[in-house]
């Protein structure tokens, strides 16, 4: 038996793929594209390992899924594939359509022609797991509930939107053609190999390098933080437990304004790694002009998943921030190797922008 990953080497792709070896010998066929976020050196230490292959490729690939299924026969597809970054959805809509909405619909449709056509038992057992995004349901008030799995689907972004469309193919492909699908909606995540364009490893980097740590407008927008081993624990139990057609949402308990964070970052890194004039990472913050509709608030309520599959988090707000941070400072290759030109590039003409 196997599995199928797609976008495992990605942020969180790439721990699950991590994390899923470490736990069982089931091999896993990981298909990813190697866009600018996907990077196989977060998946350097499975090198040699059979129970891993990397295929370089498309989500939108029909002929290459259709190949890959019938190889491999996997009795489970997890879809991480994703263009994943609210900033770049902003600039430029584009690949978040062609990735999110079209390449998970081919990816649909090669995984429902495979599963059409295995014996009843192994039909049975098949899963097709979709990992999607608190942000397909919009916006909250300071004081509105958490999203549950019922809250309307009210996307303000083009990433949220991009999402929220597959979740809807998902949802339409167990409807309609009885695929036995299970979706994730989970919040923010941050840990280790987290691409330093999103907030806190941007905040790390930025501070050691002595650059400014950019706050979006007043930095009380409010984001729910999960760290990322646990989200890929709570995608194991669902996989396993999950009811098909069903959709969890997957959260953290941990409702934190931006600069909460960012305070949070600067006063670990005065602790792990002092500046050299004495003084505090704090100063480095800078105000700089707003996301455009930016969310103001995003809750998780992650009651149903704890209730039904028995999953909480292992990790506090606390216990994660320092390992991230721990994490960063111990790998400056990484760090280094992913800040090509490209990165550079993206950096220099957001940021520039929003200091304008
Ligand atoms: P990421 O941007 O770090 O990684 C995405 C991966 O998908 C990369 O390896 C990239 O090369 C690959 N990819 C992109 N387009 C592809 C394509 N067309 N075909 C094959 N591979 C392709 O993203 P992430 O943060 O790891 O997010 C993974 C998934 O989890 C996404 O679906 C995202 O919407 C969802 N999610 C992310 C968060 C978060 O906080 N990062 C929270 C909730 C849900
Ligand atoms: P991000 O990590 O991009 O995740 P998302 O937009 O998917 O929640 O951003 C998290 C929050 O941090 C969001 O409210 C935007 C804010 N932010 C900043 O204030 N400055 C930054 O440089 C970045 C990248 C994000």
């Amino acid at each position: 038996m196997s599995i199928l990953v797609t976008g495992g080497a990605g942020f969180i792709g790439s721990n699950f793929v991590l994390d899923w070896l470490a736990q069982s010998d089931e091999p896993i066929v990981n298909l990813d594209k190697l866009t600018y976020a996907g990077n196989l050196e977060n998946l350097a230490s499975l090198q040699g390992d059979a129970r891993h292959l990397f295929v370089r490729g498309d989500i939108g690939d029909s002929a290459l899924l259709d190949a890959l299924l019938a190889q491999h026969r996997p009795r489970a597809v997890l879809n991480f594939a994703a263009e994943s970054h609210v900033d770049r959805s902003i600039h430029g809509p584009q690949d978040f359509i062609q990735t999110n909405v079209v390449g998970t619909f081919a990816l649909l449709e090669a995984v429902r022609a495979h599963w059409g056509g295995l014996p009843e038992a192994e039909k049975s057992a098949f899963r097709f797991l979709h990992v999607s995004t608190d942000e397909v349901y919009g916006s909250l008030g300071p004081t509105d509930p958490a999203f549950t799995e019922t809250h309307r689907v009210e996307p303000n972004s083009p990433y949220s939107a991009s999402k929220a469309a597959s979740d809807h193919l998902v949802r339409a492909w167990h409807h309609t053609y009885g695929l036995p699908v299970l979706t994730t909606n989970c919040s923010n995540n941050y840990g280790p190999y987290h691409f330093p364009e999103k907030l806190i490893p941007l905040m790390i980097v930025n501070a050691l390098a002595g650059l400014a740590l950019p706050v979006y407008g007043d930095g009380l927008q409010v984001r729910d933080w999960l760290y990322v081993r646990d989200h890929t624990s709570a995608i194991r139990r669902v996989l396993q437990a999950g009811r098909p057609g069903e959709v969890y949402n997957v959260g953290g308990w941990n409702e934190k304004p931006n600069i909460e964070i960012v305070h949070t970052v600067c006063a670990l890194l005065d602790e792990l790694r002092p500046r050299a004039d004495g003084k505090c990472y704090r100063e480095q913050i800078s105000h700089v002009r707003d996301r455009p509709g930016h969310d103001r608030r995003y809750a998780i309520d992650a009651r149903k998943i704890e209730r039904e599959l028995g999953w909480t988090p292992a990790e506090t707000f606390e216990s994660g921030i320092r390992q991230t941070v721990q994490w960063v400072l111990d790998h400056p290759d990484w760090v280094a190797h992913v800040q090509s030109g490209a990165y550079r590039q993206w950096i220099h003409q957001h940021y520039a922008e929003a200091a304008a």
